[in-house]
């Protein structure tokens, strides 16, 4: 029997995006949607490096703002840039008052540099267990806060929507689907690595909340951005395990087989290049039949295990001693630049709807994201949704005409699992690293076939498929070069595209 609930407030997700928007309103009543358990199957718990903020004596918000325009491809909006570097400092704070344990030296926060920051300010956690020791705390502190209810192995499957406006969610819980009507939804549901064959992303990372605002008419930004980690471990496993950017920050060498440093000849600051140019420049090497290394001997030897204990774990299930051994790298997919538009307050174009996180595209990081700006991203714009619900957002008179019959939540049929690992190797071929006019409409063609062959795909595979279409679509129109987005057939950035890209689902 299906039931219907009711909630102030939807929060679907429960990565840091969702949890800060859940636990910062505390004079609601927040329902909280997590796919997995609660702590489980969120980008979030894997973040390494840490968290940017503009910490230090010598550095300023100002200088946070202009490295994350200057790596962002001329397309990165610069008043978010400024709010975000501005708010770097109470960030870290919230999260500290929420209970997260961040690394000291000698009684001040110990910072870490990563590629293309000026000066040291990555805040981080447990070496480089950062996202492990945030999501302790806060779904520690979620346990304890009676305005929130947490359904988890729970999945958002639509958006209730009634003359443009949402009203709620229908959701799939304890084998049935029902119906969750709020007068506030947020979104947080994380990226869309996993539509990919070589991800860095949890296998929740399907992409459901980008599909799910896709199909309820959002407006959509800057899909065809994906940004890939450098240096993933080239290893034989789903997902792809992380070597931190910070083990470049600390000194740590990119060569090849035959030893040669070959970022040296490719960009002025080498291994501490933007990500998009170190991610390319790897891809190059592997494509001209090169292997790729990660060297730390010399720069960590010993202390890596203290310093690292995430990717030294990783590297030695793997077979791999980083103290002794060259640590073989490749990029993997592992951030969406682009998702749903979203303004300085966090809201969509649907009213009733907020995104926070990854799912969201604020517009910050442009064609390329600065490291580590994605969960200053998250806290800052989980803070703005919070203040712009409380101030003004409510709908008070969500409409309820709505069938919970209408929602389906189609299971797996026999042969999607093959057609899932087909699609994802097509997407990391033809929407990965290098893109043309003949891949993107060749996998366009597939999808095509794809969705032919099914034609009541599960949940799962129909976010894939939306999502694989929508990035292709956007990378077909971007007929030019910038960022993330390399076309081999326009190897060129072009002042005609010089501004984001804005769709909607069916143009
Ligand atoms: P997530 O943390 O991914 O959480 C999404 C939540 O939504 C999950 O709970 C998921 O189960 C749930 N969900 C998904 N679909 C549904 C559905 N249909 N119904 C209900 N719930 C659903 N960024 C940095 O800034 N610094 C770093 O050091 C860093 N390191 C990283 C390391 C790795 C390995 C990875 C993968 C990413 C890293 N990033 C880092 C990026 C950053 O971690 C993510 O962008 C960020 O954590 C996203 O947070 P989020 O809350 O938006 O989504
Ligand atoms: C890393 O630790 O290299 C990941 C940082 C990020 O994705 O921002």
């Amino acid at each position: 029997m299906e039931q219907t609930f009711d909630a102030e407030v939807l929060v679907i997700g429960a990565g840091i995006a969702g949890l800060v928007t859940a636990l910062s309103l505390t004079s609601k009543e927040v329902t909280l949607l997590c796919k997995g358990s609660l702590g489980s199957e969120a980008s979030t718990a894997w973040a390494q490096g840490g968290i940017a903020a503009a910490m230090s004596s010598d550095d300023s918000p100002g200088d946070h703002c202009r490295d994350t325009l200057a790596v962002a491809g001329g397309i990165a909006n610069e008043t978010i840039a400024a709010l975000v570097a501005k708010h770097g400092r109470d960030c870290i704070q919230t999260l500290i008052d929420l209970g997260v344990l961040f690394d000291h030296n000698d009684g001040q926060l110990s910072l870490r540099k990563e590629a293309a920051h000026s000066h040291r300010r990555v805040v981080h956690a447990n070496g480089d267990s950062t996202g492990k020791e945030i999501m302790r705390a806060l779904t520690l502190k979620v346990r304890q806060s009676p305005h929130i209810t947490v359904l988890e192995n729970s999945e958002a499957i639509d958006l209730l929507v009634s003359d443009g406006c949402v009203a709620g969610s229908a959701i799939y819980h304890e084998g049935q689907t029902h119906l969750l009507f709020a007068e506030a939804t947020v979104l947080a549901t994380g990226g869309i690595g996993q539509i990919y064959s070589a991800t860095t992303n949890p296998l929740a990372a399907t992409g459901d909340g980008l599909a799910i605002a896709a199909r309820a008419g959002a407006s959509l930004k800057d899909l065809e951005f994906v940004q890939f980690h450098p240096t993933a471990l080239d290893v034989d496993a789903i997902p792809r395990p992380l070597a931190t950017e910070a083990l470049r920050g600390e000194g740590a060498h990119l060569v090849n087989e035959t030893g040669e440093r070959f970022m040296l000849s490719e960009h002025a600051l080498a291994e501490l290049a933007p990500r998009d140019i170190l991610a390319r420049g790897i891809w190059n090497q592997i494509n001209q039949g090169h292997k790729c290394y990660l060297d730390t001997r010399q720069s960590l030897g010993h202390l890596f295990l203290e310093e690292f204990p995430t990717v030294f774990g990783h590297c030695k299930a793997h077979g791999i001693d980083p103290v002794k051994e060259l640590i073989p790298v490749a990029p993997a997919v592992h951030y969406h630049m682009g998702g749903i538009t979203t303004d300085k307050q966090g809201r969509t174009s649907l009213p009733g709807l907020w995104a926070c996180g990854e799912v969201a595209c604020t517009g910050l990081h442009g064609a390329n994201r600065l490291a580590s700006n994605s969960l200053l991203e998250a806290v800052v714009f989980a803070k703005r949704i919070v203040e712009d619900i409380l101030k003004k957002g409510f709908n008070p008179h969500v409409t309820r005409n709505f069938n919970a019959d209408d929602f389906h939540f189609p299971t797996e049929s026999v042969g999607e699992a093959e057609a899932v690992l087909e699609l994802q190797s097509l997407n990391y071929r033809h929407i990965g690293l290098c893109r043309d006019e003949g891949g993107l409409t060749t996998l366009i063609c597939h999808l095509e076939g794809l969705e032919r062959r099914y034609p009541s795909p599960s949940q799962r595979l129909k976010n894939i498929f939306l999502c694989s279409r929508l990035v292709a679509t956007s990378a077909l129109r971007r007929r030019e070069s910038r960022g993330s987005h390399y076309r081999s057939d326009y190897p060129t950035s072009s002042p005609d595209y010089a501004v984001p890209t804005t769709m909607y689902i069916g143009e």
